[in-house]
């Protein structure tokens, strides 16, 4: 019984689209991934550092209603999600090494931004596993990302999925007032997820997704 358990994972594994993919590429691939998430990453943070830090301090800051308040600019969530989407309509169609990039969590705020595909989903799940594994201090948890090879619309794709982590007091006393308000808890009910979820700083809150085409 194990031996066509393992004769049908074989035959699974070698008949699959993914054995066709130059290794060189997926290197390549992961490399743009990389750079993309921090690149995102270190944008996300100037910005809350610069711009909404200093708003602050003038008695305005960052709400994500900003476009009907006087003085306030976007979350540094939502000006990820602009740039995400500039990324995406700035960049030809077919072209070579063609990427996107976005938020996610199981603990959405923002009803888009929840876990969207199996991939997705089996990326929190090894985030998850990551983080419970770790017996010491949260902080020092050696995030690996999560990736694997993927047909998108007849393009080979490489899928990257790395942990976001409550890095600040902020990131954690946000969400987690988030999570008291009635409308989150109404989201998180109708999704068949535990509502209330308190995060702990350096805690795993959710995600970057990238996907990089394979030339
Ligand atoms: C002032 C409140 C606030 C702070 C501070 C904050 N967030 Fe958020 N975050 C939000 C809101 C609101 C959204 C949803 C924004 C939208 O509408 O796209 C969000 C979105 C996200 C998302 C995307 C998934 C989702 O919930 O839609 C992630 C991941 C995330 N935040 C992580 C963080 C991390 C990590 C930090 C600290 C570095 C942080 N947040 C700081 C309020 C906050």
């Amino acid at each position: 019984m194990k031996r066509i358990t393992l004769l049908t994972i074989v035959i699974a594994l070698t008949s699959s689209p993914l054995h066709a993919v130059e290794p060189a590429s997926v290197d390549k691939a992961t490399a743009v991934a990389k750079a993309v998430d921090l690149m995102i990453r270190a944008t996300r943070s100037m910005y809350t550092g610069k711009v909404v830090k200093k708003l602050k301090k003038d008695g305005k800051g960052a709400k994500q209603n900003s476009h009907k308040l006087k003085g306030f600019v976007p979350l540094p969530a939502q000006f990820v999600t602009h740039i995400s989407e500039k990324v995406d309509a700035i960049q030809p169609k077919d072209a070579k090494g063609r990427f996107t990039v976005g938020l996610r969590s199981l603990w959405n705020l923002n009803p888009n931004q929840g876990l969207q595909d199996d991939f997705e989903r089996a990326g929190w799940d090894s985030l998850v596993n990551q983080q419970n594994s770790w017996s010491g201090d949260l902080k020092a948890i050696p995030w690996r990302p999560y990736t694997q090879t993927e047909t998108i619309d007849g393009k080979e794709t490489l899928r990257y999925f790395s942990a976001d982590v409550g890095s600040v007091a902020p990131c954690v006393t946000c969400h987690n007032a988030w999570e008291k308000r009635a409308s989150i808890k109404k989201q998180r009910s109708a999704d068949g997820i535990d509502s209330g979820k308190v995060f702990k700083m350096d805690e795993l809150m959710g995600a970057v997704v990238i996907n990089v085409t394979l030339d």
